[in-house]
């Protein structure tokens, strides 16, 4: 692929759960290094879009592609086939996802849970591992905890921690699915400003959250999804303050 091609791209994307159509014929491109910030009302289809996006969810129609990459199938004929898990496995080394709940392993200190994976895959030694993973807690903040184990820290420290698990494998891409909601509001902050230092460092990111300030002032694009569907997008100063539809209006009247 060129150089030119989207860190990610999202054609046609449909999924059902039963009867009901979560995700309506989805077309999404993210350029590289940019950060593109989804919002829009519960059940919309913002978390299964995500998951889509590194294979989580499996799509019923449509197709993602990450770096030019198709993922978690390729083509047989017309047809769209299921890669094993294993290539799986090794297209999600490329693509962070940062989850609302930390879920770090409690029995592992800091330090071990951000290096665990590069060790894990066989992609760095246990030393190259454990001064990336330094590396990246001081970059989050947190040096100083490489030692302590998750329990011992706070839920915007834990999601810090999380963050820097998720860099651990210099994917291109990472995928934030309201990394701050389970959070104690004088938490939020710490949490948001480790990501905005991720975002100035040209990693392409992808986040759903409900913080509009945020979105406002980070994002390059932001996404208003309803009903499975992009309703709406355009940069924040478009989409936030000047929506130009009345779903979006009427979504943002509530949230701001
Ligand atoms: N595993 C599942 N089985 C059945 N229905 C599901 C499943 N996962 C999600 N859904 C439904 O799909 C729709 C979209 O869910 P999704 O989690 O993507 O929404 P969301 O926009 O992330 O909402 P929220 O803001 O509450 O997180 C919802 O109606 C949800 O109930
Ligand atoms: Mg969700």
């Amino acid at each position: 692929m060129s150089t030119l091609a989207a860190a990610v791209e999202v054609r046609g994307a449909s999924k059902w759960f039963g009867a009901h159509k979560v995700l309506d014929e989805v077309d999404l491109t993210v350029c590289p290094g940019h950060v593109t910030v989804i919002i829009g009302p519960s059940g919309a289809g913002k978390s299964t879009l995500l998951r889509a996006i590194n294979h989580l969810e499996k799509l019923d129609a449509g197709r993602v592609t990450v770096n030019g990459v198709l993922i978690g199938v390729r083509e047989h004929g017309t047809r769209l086939k299921e890669l094993s898990e294993r290539a799986i496995l090794a297209q999600r080394a490329e693509i962070g996802f940062v989850f609302q709940a930390f879920n770090l392993f409690p029995h592992l200190t800091v330090l071990e849970n951000v290096a665990a994976a590069p060790v894990a895959t066989g992609r760095a030694t246990k030393t190259e591992a454990r001064e990336r993973a330094l590396e990246l807690l001081a970059q989050v903040g947190l040096a100083e905890k490489a030692e302590a184990y998750p329990g011992q820290l706070s839920g915007g420290q834990q999601q810090r921690v999380a963050i820097a698990r998720a860099l651990a494998l210099r994917p291109g891409v990472v995928l934030f699915d309201e990394p701050t909601s389970a959070l104690d509001p004088e938490l939020v902050g710490e949490v948001l400003a480790a990501i905005r230092a991720l975002a100035g460092g040209g990693t392409t990111l992808v986040i759903v959250t409900h913080e509009i300030g945020f979105a406002r002032e980070a994002a390059d694009r932001v996404v208003f999804m309803d009903a499975g569907r992009i309703v709406e997008e355009g940069p924040p100063g478009e989409v936030l303050d000047r929506p130009r539809h009345p779903r979006t209006r009427e979504f943002l009247s509530k949230v701001l």
